[in-house]
């Protein structure tokens, strides 16, 4: 049986509560679900700066009377430290997914993007710490390995930011460190890679990749490729990710707990190569699409080249064992978006 399995069961005969910040958005929002479904008790906090109500409307039409009971909404923001302390009251455990994200959103606006990414984390940090949760764990990125050139990125070499998005990113980590060496607080940041999945943003100038692409072909619109096609991701699916932060907010294992760890599968996909698998996947209820080739354009600022996970960490001190590869991922994905887009 799996780490997670085992803990899926103890989670169900114990159930805990939970702080989820960013709650109405992507991640936030399917962490919300998995762990109303196993029973928890959750507090979640957002101000719906990029998150939807429809994202909560959509959990609760997932789940059970009694499940969405368990379930606490405060809509708030982060960098309030009144609504962080409400929302930490009473919480064993934090999970951290309220920030801006987009590298290019950060290039046009680093303050507002600095403002909630570090000022609200740091107001986390401290609510979380004065509330004396179990665990922190928070949302990292991949962007943190920068310009560091080595494949696969192992989580203690890092490169220096190519962002203000990912100097924030790398200013958490170290807030993180921080707290646990001065205030002996518990953490655990996990540096997602390109996560994908039901309830990702398809709108947006600053929407994700796969989404933005299939809302793209399945409304014949033109398909951008940034540079030669030829970047590549470790394009990771949320279920994977959802089971990362679980997992992270209870391991026991020795030197588990203050650490960082890569969430992905450890699989390298290139633009081009997704596009092919996206196309393929979506052209037997579009049959537009049979011939559609994307449109390339110049390489975007800030962007990494290449992006491949070493999860060797997160397998051996968390029991991380991603059940989906990219091809699974969107298999199920696409299925979600077509129902949903159409
Ligand atoms: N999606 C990815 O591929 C990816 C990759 C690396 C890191 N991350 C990180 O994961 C986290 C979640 O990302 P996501 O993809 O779910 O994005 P998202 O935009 O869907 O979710 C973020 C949520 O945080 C909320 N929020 C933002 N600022 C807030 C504030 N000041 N107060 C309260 N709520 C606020 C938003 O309204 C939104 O609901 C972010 O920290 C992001 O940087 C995501």
């Amino acid at each position: 049986m799996s780490r997670y399995t085992e803990l899926q069961q103890e989670l169900r005969a114990a159930p805990r509560t939970w702080l989820i910040t960013g709650v109405a958005g992507f991640i936030g929002s399917n962490l919300l679900e998995s762990l109303l479904q196993l029973e928890q008790n959750v507090i979640g906090l957002d101000n719906f700066a990029t998150g939807h109500q429809h994202n909560l409307d959509k959990v609760e039409a997932s789940v059970t009377p009694d499940q969405w009971r368990r379930f606490r909404f405060i809509e708030g923001d982060i960098r309030s430290m009144d609504d962080c302390k409400n929302a930490c009251d009473s919480a064993d455990y934090v999970l951290h997914q309220a920030a801006l994200g987009s590298v290019p959103r950060s290039l046009e606006d680093p303050l507002t993007t600095n403002d909630n990414n570090i000022t609200g984390f740091l107001t986390m940090l401290v609510a979380a710490r004065d509330a004396k949760v179990k665990r922190f764990v928070y949302a990292a990125s991949s962007s943190t390995y920068g310009d560091h050139p080595g494949l696969p990125k192992v989580e203690d070499r890092i490169g220096n930011p190519l962002s203000p998005y990912a100097v924030t990113k790398v200013v958490n980590e170290q807030y993180a460190n921080v707290f646990a060496r001065c205030y002996g607080m518990e953490s655990i940041g996990l540096r997602y890679f390109n996560i994908f999945g039901r309830r990702q943003d398809p709108d947006g100038a600053y929407a994700a990749v796969i989404p933005k692409w299939v809302a793209s072909m399945i409304n014949d619109e033109d398909v951008f490729i940034n540079g030669d096609g030829e970047t590549s991701r470790d394009f990771c699916y949320i279920d994977n990710t959802v089971q990362a932060n679980l997992l992270a907010a209870t391991a026991q294992k020795e030197g588990a707990a203050n650490q960082i760890y890569n969430v992905a599968v450890g699989d390298r996909t290139t633009l081009n190569a997704l596009y092919t698998e996206i196309r393929d996947l979506l052209e037997p209820k579009f049959p537009h699409l049979k011939n559609k080739k994307p449109v390339y354009r110049d390489f975007r600022a800030g962007d990494v080249r290449h992006s491949l996970a070493d999860i060797s960490k997160s397998k051996e001190l968390l029991g991380y064992e991603p059940t989906h590869r990219i091809g699974e991922g969107l298999k199920e994905a696409m299925d979600w978006y077509v129902e949903d887009l159409s």
